[in-house]
């Protein structure tokens, strides 16, 4: 019978049959050991001379990466091999060859996997990343539908700019300008006056000039939108649909975060501790280092992971020196010579990564410094301010120059809009932007024209205020930021099958 990896267990002692790649082998006198993937999984399976034909133990031999095969044998539990079970081999068929596949065990520069992309998506953290946007993806949909939304979907040729008119990619619709979508808000408005609360799920698409590790220029976003609700109500269903999210995760994916190395204490958390709401001015000052949290403030905080970064650079450099130490000095064994060899670029790119740090640590730092009551925060202030949290932090009541166009006005204080941004902790920044909505028809309408947008394609979207308009907020949060943050990937590039953000459009 033909199963999967994942179904091992359910087989253990049967002769069964698998089908998947080689990812990986090694040699042992009289044995070959595979670590075979099917996509479902990871396991070993091992083939022993004594067991089967002289012919084909050869094949097994030859087994080069990627080579995708048909296995049968016999299923075993072993509870220190990866997946809890091996596969000892009765018969064994080739079924594509590969040859000189070029992504292998050892360190690749960034630019040739992403030339690669194509291939470096079966490598198992790729795996774990995908398995994990995947459950992140089913996790949203139930939870949505439990609470009673209706998933509704808007248009990607849109008439309108709503997020900005400087990160629009231009497009044609037959003879007329078009965008795409920026976001599905205005659409989402729209639905929530005929269904109550809707959500919308697509791709999303902003001109996005530089290389940040948080920016695509194509992304998915989730963006819920509900009638009758004020900004308290949105932030009450944001902490709700977060912790959601983290423990269907923590529940889930246990492999796929243990495969990603992932220190899953700040998951915990986040279950059971109710999130930080800050106003923007809280929040400013605690950028600026007025204020402490837990007895420091963002400038020392970040002083101390300065040094503790040299620290680690100057033990990594020790340990690199001693390793190519015992290399030169001759008259060990090829294997160990590979290990060694393989561990000193591990290190070397670790201290790279480090030397990123130790250089833009003082920026953060000079930035946060500086950083002035009524701007927006950049990427480096986000940063500063989630390290001082260990749940998410929402920020609120915002300066409303520095926000959209249709955010709710505060009738008691008009300097500020009702929006909200939820700041993931561990400097993952921004992964939810959101708030109420403004239903005054004249300020709509001025804001319209300060953001310079044409009326006339706002007609539609005006029509909402005039009848039967309802206060009503709603939010957009960015799947891949949420999806880089759960699995604590460095950048954004990670978390999105064919990535597409400044500068790469293949494969
Ligand atoms: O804060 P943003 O721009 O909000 C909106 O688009 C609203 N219309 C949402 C709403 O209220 N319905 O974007 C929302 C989220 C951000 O918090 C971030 O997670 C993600 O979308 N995002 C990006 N993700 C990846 N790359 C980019 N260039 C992103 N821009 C925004
Ligand atoms: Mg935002």
């Amino acid at each position: 019978m033909m199963i999967q990896i994942k179904d091992f267990q359910y087989f253990t002692g049967k002769e069964i049959e698998v089908q998947g790649w080689v990812t990986n082998k090694r040699s042992a006198k009289g044995l070959e050991f595979i670590i075979l993937r099917d996509g479902s999984g990871f396991a070993q399976c091992i083939v022993d001379e004594s067991k089967i034909s002289a012919e084909k133990f050869e094949i097994a031999h030859r087994l080069s990466q990627e080579t995708s095969v048909k296995l049968q044998g016999t299923i075993v539990k072993d509870e220190k091999q990866i997946g809890g079970y091996e596969l000892y081999v009765s018969e064994l068929e080739i079924i594509g060859t590969s040859e000189d596949y070029p992504i292998s065990n050892k360190e690749h520069g960034i630019e040739f996997l992403m030339d690669n992309r194509h291939l470096w998506l079966r490598s198992k953290r790729q795996w774990a990343i995908l398995k994990i946007r995947n459950r992140v993806i089913f996790a949203i949909n139930n939870f949505f539908q439990k609470e009673g939304f209706v998933q509704t979907d808007s248009p990607i040729f849109t008439g309108n700019a709503a997020e900005g008119s400087t990160t629009l990619f231009a497009s044609k619709f037959y003879d007329q300008d078009a965008y795409l979508a920026q976001t599905g808000q205005l659409y989402g408005e729209a639905m929530a006056m005929a269904m109550g609360k809707i959500y919308t799920f697509g791709p999303t698409f902003r001109a996005e000039k530089s290389k940040t590790r948080r920016h695509l220029s194509e992304f998915w976003m989730i963006e819920p939108e509900m009638a009758f609700f004020d900004n308290d109500m949105n932030m009450d269903l944001i902490e709700k649909f977060i912790k959601y999210i983290v423990t269907d995760i923590l529940e889930h994916c246990k492999t796929e975060l243990e495969i990603l190395e992932r220190d899953t204490t700040v998951f915990e958390n986040i279950k059971t501790k109710a999130f930080p709401r800050l106003t923007y001015q809280e929040a400013a000052a605690i950028i600026k280092g007025e204020k402490k949290i837990n007895g420091y403030t963002t400038i020392e905080l970040l002083e101390n992971e300065l040094a503790e970064v040299k620290k680690t650079i100057e033990s990594l450099l020790k340990g690199i020196e001693e390793r190519e130490a015992e290399i030169n000095q001759g008259g060990i064994k090829k294997g160990k010579r590979n290990f060694l060899r393989n561990k000193i670029d591990k290190m070397k790119a670790e201290v790279n990564d480090l030397r990123k740090k130790e250089k833009n640590i003082p920026d953060w730092i000079e930035s946060a410094k500086n950083f002035t009551y009524g701007n927006d925060f950049g990427g480096s202030d986000e940063t500063s301010i989630t390290r001082m949290f260990d749940v998410p932090v929402m920020v609120y009541n915002w300066p409303h120059e520095i926000k959209a166009f249709y955010m709710k006005r505060d009738s008691e204080n008009p300097e500020l809009a009702k929006g909200v941004d939820v700041l993931a902790p561990e400097g993952y920044g921004e992964i939810v932007g959101g708030g109420e909505r403004e239903t005054d028809l004249k300020l709509l309408t001025e804001k319209i024209h300060e953001h310079q947008l044409p009326i006339s394609a706002f007609e539609w979207y005006l029509d909402l205020r005039k009848y039967g308009s309802v206060p009503h907020a709603g939010f957009g949060l960015g799947l891949e930021r949420t999806v880089a943050w759960i699995c604590g990937t460095q950048h954004i590039r990670e978390t999105i099958p064919f990535p597409r953000l400044y500068g790469r459009l293949h494969p």
